[in-house]
């Protein structure tokens, strides 16, 4: 059985994680199964079908998204870059499953999708930051996060509120310490964290409220 991102956090260091995921296992952190309809003839793979690009279809939430991408594309390359209209929410910044710019929900569990492949993720639920609220109706995270002044290039801020969003799920009610505990996959070179760990639980009240 794998492994989310949430999961493998609690490993003494994310260096652990890479070393057990690693490129050609970023994939194999996620899916079980694969959902692809590869061009051409699937049964007969060879390296030179191989070099060319699959169709996935991804369910992004909540909707069925289709591109035209290489076995090995991420999935936040293809949200970023092969969807039309792009989700950008997830943002690329190290690209090496060390800074959490780029976590997404794989049903319901945080992963960093910079080290997942999008052919691994065709049979699961996706969400991004778009998809937990919107400008209009924002979820508890993302309103306390405003409320809260909780970001300041906002660079890091989807990956925090997507992280924090599935966390309270888990835990309504944390103290600051497993706030912490829970972002310890997000980086925010801006140094914002006490406001994100009091937008964190100011979500939790109000969520409760
Ligand atoms: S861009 Fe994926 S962890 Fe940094
Ligand atoms: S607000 Fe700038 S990196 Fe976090």
């Amino acid at each position: 059985m794998t492994k989310s991102r949430e999961e493998k956090s609690h490993d003494p260091g994310r260096r652990k994680f890479l070393k057990g995921v690693g490129i050609a296992g970023a994939g194999a952190a996620i899916a079980d199964h694969l959902w692809v309809e590869a061009e051409g003839a699937e049964s007969t793979a060879t390296p030179e079908s191989l070099s060319g690009t699959v169709k996935v279809v991804l369910d992004v939430n909540g909707q069925k998204r289709e591109a035209q991408v290489e076995p090995r594309t991420t999935l936040l390359n293809t949200l970023r870059n092969h969807l039309d209209p792009a989700v950008t929410g997830p943002k690329l910044v190290c690209d090496v499953g060390t800074c959490g710019a780029c976590t997404v929900l794989l049903d319901d569990k945080p992963v960093y999708s910079c080290l997942v492949l999008a052919v691994d993720a065709t049979n699961k639920k996706i969400t991004t930051v778009e998809g937990l609220g919107t400008p209009d109706k924002p979820n508890a995270v993302q309103s306390a996060f405003v409320e809260n002044d909780a970001l300041m290039c906002g660079f890091c801020t989807p990956g925090f509120v997507t992280t924090i969003s599935a966390y309270l799920k888990k835990n309504p009610n944390p103290s600051i310490a497993e706030v912490r505990e829970a972002c310890k996959g997000n980086f925010c070179r801006c140094g914002t964290y006490p406001r994100v760990f009091e937008a964190a639980l100011a979500a939790a009240k109000g969520s409760q409220a």
